[in-house]
């Protein structure tokens, strides 16, 4: 590339709401299937959507490609479990040359790093997040249903002799199911100089039948817990998402906060959500979205056409999530469906 063609791929976000935000970040979900079924996530009999509903890779690639041409900075890969995708990896090596990109990223239950960390790192995958909910095999099974936890650890020992720029735990804690891993979790994390966010549960349709209300733990809480054990040091360290860091003295560790539940973050949101039926979501707690899934099929509609209503879409983008707000409808999207 020239240093004209640079510049111009360099340029600033042409993707502005009417707040003032600037998106230069999507997540971009391959898939609403995964080989988990976790508690808050999905219900444990999902049927998933049939194949002419979903975008195909190649329409997923103009979808990240038309985004980066308008100054998206940062991709995230999604799902349900973004590499159950048949030839995922097709994908993400295409994604992983895009002009313009700094951050490829990819949010994944870990059970297949085994043997995907090495080519996600060589396709250009620069950080990857990874859940894990729980360090008893017994426990995992009962918040992922299916999971097997020791595939999960060796996927994380996996993604880390790979070289990321970074890797980060994410653990949603819950009341009767994981609240006293707190700790362990943490120095699971720590011991593996890997950072790990903790993440407030979401009311995100009805995945299971225990009630969000009663077993989401505030992060405040969870501070505290790890504050017991570890002097935690704030930071203004940030990533591409809604995460606040805390650096743990003497430690490489970040430990991240996610809590959507206690305090909103949507003042400075960044993000934009595309589902893998090509809906544009323009905000994780709200239904304002656009269909792009027909402009992708519309033989009449070029990149100019799709450009123009990414860059349109901005003016729906919603001031903010209001989860638990009984004045305002709360989602019925399952995660999956969502894209993480
Ligand atoms: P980083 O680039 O590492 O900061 O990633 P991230 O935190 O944006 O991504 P990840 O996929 O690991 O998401 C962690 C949690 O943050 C998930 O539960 C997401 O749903 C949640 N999250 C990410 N963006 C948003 C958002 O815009 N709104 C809300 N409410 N939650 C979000
Ligand atoms: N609330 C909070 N986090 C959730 N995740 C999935 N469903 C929910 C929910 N209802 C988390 C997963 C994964 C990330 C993409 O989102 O644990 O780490
Ligand atoms: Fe799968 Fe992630 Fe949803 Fe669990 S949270 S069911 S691992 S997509």
């Amino acid at each position: 590339m020239d240093s004209v063609e640079q510049a111009s791929v360099q340029q600033a976000t042409k993707l502005i709401d009417k707040f003032g935000r600037h998106v230069d970040y999507i997540r971009l979900s391959v898939t609403d299937r995964c080989d988990f079924r976790c508690v808050y996530c999905m219900t444990e009999d999902m049927t998933f959507l049939p194949r002419s509903q979903i975008l195909s890779l190649e329409e997923l690639y103009r979808v990240a490609r038309v985004f980066t041409e308008l100054g998206v900075r940062k991709i995230r890969l999604t799902g349900g479990e973004p590499l159950v995708r048949t030839d995922v990896m097709s994908l993400i090596e295409k994604l992983g040359a895009l002009p313009g990109l700094e951050e490829l990223l990819l949010t994944t239950n870990g059970a297949q790093l085994e043997k995907y960390a090495v080519p996600l790192k060589a396709a250009g995958v620069n950080r990857i997040n990874i859940s894990i909910d729980s360090l008893d095999a017994e426990r995992f099974k009962k918040i992922s249903r299916v999971g097997k936890l020791e595939k999960v650890l060796a996927g994380v020992d996996a993604a880390n002799a790979a070289g990321f720029d970074n890797i980060r735990l994410n653990s949603v804690i819950m009341r009767g199911y994981n609240e006293d891993e707190v700790v362990s979790l943490a120095e699971y994390a720590i011991q593996r100089d890997i950072d790990i966010a903790f993440i407030e549960e979401m009311p995100l349709g009805e995945a299971s039948d225990h009630n969000r209300e009663d077993t989401t733990c505030s992060n405040a809480w969870v501070r505290e817990i790890i504050e017991q054990k570890y002097r935690l040091v704030d930071s203004a360290e940030k990533t591409a998402g809604p995460s606040r860091y805390v650096k743990v003295a003497g430690k490489k560790s970040r430990i991240g906060f996610i809590s959507p539940v206690t305090h909103n973050f949507c003042e400075d949101c960044n993000r934009v959500r595309v589902t893998v039926e090509g809906r544009l979501l323009l905000c994780l707690g709200n239904e304002h979205s656009v269909d792009l899934r027909a402009i992708l099929r519309d033989e009449k509609s070029d990149d100019v056409v799709l450009k123009q209503a990414l860059i349109d879409s901005m003016q729906i983008k919603p001031e903010r999530h209001y989860f638990y707000d009984k004045d305002h409808a709360q989602p019925v999207r399952l995660m999956n469906m969502t894209g993480g």
